[in-house]
């Protein structure tokens, strides 16, 4: 097939452009490049062993959409781009709702044009928020959701029900993401934020690497079994590989409108995660003990049987390999 990635340079984009070509399907990356690097193109075709076609514009552009249709037969469009910093949203909210949501509706008025209606969306673990307890399944309520970054995926979720609803002809993925760590183990494609990170992994692994002095843990008074937050960290290769089970299921399958978790199931706690990288890598990691962080859930992991069932979907690495690939991905760039 020949498969649209919006926002196929950026981290997870990256990682499942080069599955797909793996695979045999054709790619055509949509990216604006805000939050990733030109030079992932090369390395994702240095690693398939094959070319990708590259358009250079903003999801929000008709004009570049409609000529992207125009000059491809796509078969699914698998949409990746979009901001993903909570904090950022906070304090940008208009900035996150133009982008997230004006740029998925832009996608699908141009797909409903162009007659393309197989889309798999990257949504979050986020939008299970604060009305249900881990483990998430994909049956409870969504919505409670305390940032503008997690409301803009609750709110793309919501549209695309409202599409679907009024046109059964499309066929609707909705990936619900836990927390995606790790990088490709041969160092060339991962995680690598602007500024200071705001997420755990590239954090822990700049301390390694002595660009960051000193990691804050948020808390050590939760209800859990050391006191700090627990998360399902899955490794990227993992939760690309999921995108391939859906695209094949979408394709196989009668369709229709499907939700997904994409997790292993298994919750860490940061000390474990900070241990699991400290053993991996050699590296002493610098740490204290700060305040909680606002908006924080004590645990968050997924009830995975319904990916098992339905997709065929399990996740296969383990935290160590999570962190052994993230810090030789921190140590090579
Ligand atoms: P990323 O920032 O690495 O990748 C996003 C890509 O989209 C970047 O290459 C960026 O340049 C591009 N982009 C952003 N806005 C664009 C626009 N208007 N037009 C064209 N390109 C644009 O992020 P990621 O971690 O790979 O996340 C991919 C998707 O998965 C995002 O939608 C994110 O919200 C979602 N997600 C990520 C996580 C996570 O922890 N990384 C968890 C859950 C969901
Ligand atoms: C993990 C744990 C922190 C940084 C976020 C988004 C979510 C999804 C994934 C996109 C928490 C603790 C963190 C630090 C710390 N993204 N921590 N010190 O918050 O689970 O999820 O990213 O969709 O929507 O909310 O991930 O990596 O920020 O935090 O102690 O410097 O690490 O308190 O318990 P989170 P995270």
């Amino acid at each position: 097939m020949n498969i649209l990635v919006t926002g196929g340079a950026g981290y997870i984009g990256s990682h499942t452009c080069v599955q797909l070509l793996d695979a045999g399907h054709k790619v055509v990356i949509f990216d604006n490049f805000c939050n990733s690097h030109s030079n992932v193109i090369s390395r994702i075709e240095k690693i398939a062993g094959k070319k990708v076609k590259l358009y250079v514009g903003d999801i929000r552009d008709k004009s570049v959409l409609e000529r992207i249709f125009c000059e491809n037969q796509i078969d699914a469009v698998i949409h990746f781009a979009g901001l993903k910093s909570v904090s950022e949203s906070v304090k940008s909210p208009l900035i996150y709702y133009d982008n997230n949501v004006m740029g998925a509706v832009a996608l699908c008025l141009a797909m409903q044009k162009f007659n393309v209606r197989r889309l798999i969306f990257s949504s979050s673990a986020t939008v299970y928020g604060t009305a249900a307890e881990a483990p998430y399944d994909e049956s409870m309520p969504t919505g409670s959701v305390c940032n503008p970054y997690g409301r803009t995926k609750y709110f793309i979720e919501e549209i695309l029900k409202d599409i679907f609803a009024a046109d059964p002809a499309w066929y609707i993925t909705i990936l619900r993401y836990f927390n995606p760590i790790g990088a490709h183990e041969n160092a060339l494609l991962g995680e690598d934020p602007c500024g200071i990170p705001n997420n755990i992994m590239p954090y822990i692994s700049q301390v390694a690497a002595k660009k960051l002095p000193l990691l804050t843990v948020f808390g050590n008074d939760y209800n859990t079994h050391d006191g700090t937050c627990v998360r399902d960290y899955i490794h990227v290769v993992d939760l690309a590989n999921g995108h391939l089970k859906a695209l094949e299921k979408m394709v196989h399958n009668n369709g229709g409108f499907n939700i997904y978790n994409l997790g292993t199931g298994k919750g860490y706690s940061v000390l474990e995660l900070i241990r699991a990288f400290e053993k991996v890598s050699g590296q002493k990691i610098n740490y204290k003990i700060g305040p909680r962080r606002a908006g924080d859930l004590p645990i968050v992991f997924a009830d995975t049987k319904k990916a098992e069932k339905d997709l065929g979907f399990k996740a296969k690495f383990g935290i160590e390999k999570m962190c052994t690939d993230t810090w030789n991905w921190q140590k090579n760039n």
